[in-house]
């Protein structure tokens, strides 16, 4: 992100950091990459760690961190009530989001039932401009239901619009109209929105869905777990913020808001959680709850080592250079994949990049799992490890029918500061081989099925041997090559 222009005119995404610590990696031949998918039930998040080669299955908890997040977990002041870690943690965060309450919570989903159990009612209405798989689950475990309200532009695989993750003013207008505001459990935000391709969020939408929250006595809620990408995009995008302090920004953003939580195993590159709050009435609620489910109020469940990591983590967010090396190296992925015609989630969002199965693996059905099929396929090609992001992290209704997916897509997380462009080359020339080689890619099948969050634990199979036909055209292609 700094200004560096290459002679040759390239646009190389540049790292301004150094590499100090190093975990060696395994890459396995191809046969041995299908029977590891085999073993995991073709659902990659049963595969070992070990048999991964680029593990680009999230950035959560797998963020780099620096050597000064490091030396402040030495200084980590374990005590059950009051320790001083605690202190330090809510001093920092004051800073940052100029909120007057914290809640510490183990991480994000736990933040999520803590306020789902506080605001959502049965038969009450939680909108947003698009779901995460565990808040809905939240919502949905109170008996409420959830409303997506995002722009058209955010449920296009391709578009040129900057803010896909914008909330469609006309629909919440709509919405509060429609169900009364006092069904209404609150209004959620999600910073750079996952499931649509890490779309961010702009300022300009977030000020005017404040403005309608507060004339109508709606609570509006802030999920900033993707904040650090969002910060980005608001800064390179956003005219009016180009020269604007991120923390500005950052205190803006809170200052529109009710409620902020996040998941620090991706905000803050650490492992944890946090509400931010302002109201004492709504904070003195959620207290009673932490202590319940998380632990004293002064540790939320958390490691102090990790709080210390997190509150350095987080003021190293307020660096250009520090959020700005995910969002490039996702650029550089996709402009590439691009290039030789493979469908990937335009613009370029946060987070990773977002490959599109619905036309990646046209030929094969919704209901056969393309984007988990695709995942599938991925790893035995390459040895890279995505995440479906389709159908099959849906749930099926209460009577047993698929919930199809509006999008079915395949995400390589970059986790921030972790992988180096040879790395991001290597991914980018088996997708390629991959997408050539497409029509190879079969379907798959439920072998156990999981009724709740079914992704994280069902098994599959293959429909027919796809696999094996994949592995030979590997062998045929790249000779003995890994
Ligand atoms: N909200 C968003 C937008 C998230 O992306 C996540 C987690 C959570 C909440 C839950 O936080 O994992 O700390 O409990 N996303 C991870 C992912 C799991 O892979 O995208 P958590």
């Amino acid at each position: 992100m700094s200004n560096v222009t290459f002679l040759s005119g390239e646009n190389i995404p540049l790292e301004m950091h150094k590499v100090r610590m190093v975990q060696k990696i395994n890459l396995l031949p191809v046969e041995d990459r299908l029977s590891c998918m085999q073993e995991a039930g073709f659902n990659t998040f049963l595969l070992k760690n070990r048999d991964v080669f680029l593990d680009m299955l999230t950035d959560s908890g797998v963020n780099a961190m620096s050597e000064n997040q490091y030396a402040a977990m030495m200084q980590a002041d374990d005590s059950y009530a009051g320790s001083e870690t605690f202190y330090r943690l809510e001093s920092v965060l004051k800073d940052i989001f100029a909120m007057e309450y914290f809640l510490p919570a183990h991480q994000g989903r736990a933040c999520e039932n803590i306020i789902a159990q506080t605001l959502v009612k049965e038969g009450s209405t939680v909108l947003m401009n698009y779901h995460f798989t565990t808040t809905k689950e939240h919502i949905i475990l109170r008996g409420g239901h959830v409303e997506e309200i995002i722009s058209a532009e955010g449920l296009k695989i391709n578009s040129s619009a900057p803010f896909k993750g914008d909330v469609d003013i006309e629909k919440l207008k709509e919405a509060i109209k429609r169900l009364g505001k006092e069904k209404i459990a609150f209004m959620r935000i999600e910073a750079g929105t996952n499931l649509v391709g890490g779309q961010p969020v702009s300022m300009s939408n977030m000020r005017e869905v404040s403005r309608i929250c507060r004339e109508n006595d709606i609570l509006l809620v802030y999920d900033a777990s993707l904040l650090s990408d969002n910060l980005y995009f608001i800064k390179t995008r956003e005219a009016e913020y180009k020269h604007v302090d991120i923390k500005e920004i950052v205190r803006e953003i809170a200052s529109l808001m009710d409620v902020v939580y996040f998941s620090a195993r991706k905000l803050g590159a650490a492992r944890g959680g946090a509400i931010l709050l302002s109201d004492n009435g709504l904070f003195t609620k959620m207290r009673e709850l932490i202590p319940l489910f998380e632990g004293f109020l002064t540790y939320g469940g958390m490691s102090v080592r990790e709080m210390e990591a997190m509150a350095i983590g987080l003021q190293e967010t307020m660096d250009i250079d520090v959020i700005s090396q995910t969002p490039i190296f996702v650029n550089t992925l996709c402009n590439e994949l691009i290039a030789k015609g493979v469908p990937v989630v335009t613009p370029p969002g946060g987070l990773g990049a977002h490959i599109d199965a619905t036309q990646f693996c046209s030929h094969i059905q919704q209901t056969e799992y393309r984007a988990g099929a695709l995942a599938a396929a991925m790893f035995i090609a390459s040895g890279v490890r995505g995440m479906e992001r389709g159908t099959l992290s849906e749930q099926r209704n209460e009577n047993g029918k698929e919930c199809l997916a509006e999008m079915e897509l395949l995400r390589l997380a970059i986790p921030k500061r972790v992988f180096t462009l040879s790395q991001i080359k290597y991914t980018v020339d088996r997708i390629v081989w991959l997408f050539e080689n497409r029509l190879l890619i079969g379907g798959l099948e439920f072998v156990e099925e999981p009724k709740v969050l079914r992704f994280f634990f069902g098994r599959l199979k293959p429909k027919g041997n796809w696999p094996e036909l994949l592995v030979k055209q590997f062998r045929k292609d790249f000779g003995e090559s890994l």
